[in-house]
């Protein structure tokens, strides 16, 4: 069972900032946009797929999990919040999020399913924020630059990203869902999760005037494809998913400890709601 502490966030999100707020890198600050702007319809998925499983477990398996998922509940609540707060700041810079529309017609389709393709979901999504999340922790100097409160919650957010990888996870497992299953889901999500961040990670740009800009593309390869590039690093713990034997505490959370443990000033613990 890990141990989840629920964090509220110390930063200013009221000030506006600045449009290229990743170091005045379009190309990053665009595709940190379109993730965020998946975060609320995203999250809340979550926490009512882990609320809904916990739920259905047998009584007496309910209580030694009840403090994880409380605590997950809690940690993805926040940053629901403070990532809409910060979207608000996108729309005011004429972005728009055809992310969420597009998600929540989606998993209407799932209305009625058995928990379990719930869980399957959430899992996948998890083990793609997690091992974002473990990449971010690794390079932070990926956010030099950027506007230092917003460097801190994409940080922070991370940190616990790393921290809550396994409770989605454990559920489903605890649920007897199937190997095929997660697999299955798995391979649907990075479909869908790749093919969303590219979408609205263009849009930003074309919205933002530029997308045909050769500094753009420039950052784009650097980024994804470089020497610490996204999906360089990426893609072995991607794969990882995929074995049999896999669970998400065997990708070290070191990173995400120390982090917390640096960065102390810059959150509160408000408990296990
Ligand atoms: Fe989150
Ligand atoms: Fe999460």
């Amino acid at each position: 069972m890990t141990e989840l502490v629920v964090r509220r966030l110390l930063i200013d999100l009221e000030t506006p900032f600045e449009r290229h707020w990743c170091g005045g890198d379009a190309f990053k600050t665009a595709f940190f946009n379109a993730l965020s702007m998946s975060f609320p319809v995203g999250e809340q998925f979550f926490i009512d797929a882990v609320r809904a499983g916990h739920k259905t477990l047998p009584v007496e398996r309910q209580q030694p999990m009840l403090a994880e998922v409380q605590g997950f509940i809690g940690q993805e609540a926040t940053h629901r919040r403070i990532h809409a707060l910060f979207n608000e700041h996108l729309d005011r810079h004429g972005l728009v999020n055809d992310w969420e529309p597009r998600a929540r017609q989606r998993l209407k389709l799932l209305d009625g399913a058995d928990v379990r393709h719930h869980l399957g979901i959430t899992a996948a999504n998890e083990h793609f924020t997690a091992i974002f999340a473990e990449w971010l922790l690794a390079h932070p100097e990926f956010l030099d630059g950027a506007e230092p409160r917003l460097k801190t919650m994409w940080l922070w957010h991370s940190a616990e990203e790393a921290e809550h990888k396994s409770t989605a996870f454990d559920l489903y497992q605890a649920l007897g869902g199937s190997h095929q299953w997660r697999i299955r889901w798995f391979r649907r999500i990075t479909l869908i999760f790749v093919g969303d961040t590219l979408r609205q990670t263009v849009n930003n740009l074309r919205r933002d005037g530029t997308l045909w800009k050769w500094r753009t593309w420039k950052s784009a390869a650097t980024s994804l494809l470089g020497r610490h590039g996204l999906l360089r690093e990426t893609f072995r713990p991607w794969r990882e998913y995929l074995r049999r034997d896999f669970h998400p505490s065997q990708h070290d959370s070191g990173l995400s400890r120390r982090w917390l443990d640096a960065n102390a000033v810059a959150y509160q613990a408000v408990g296990r709601v």
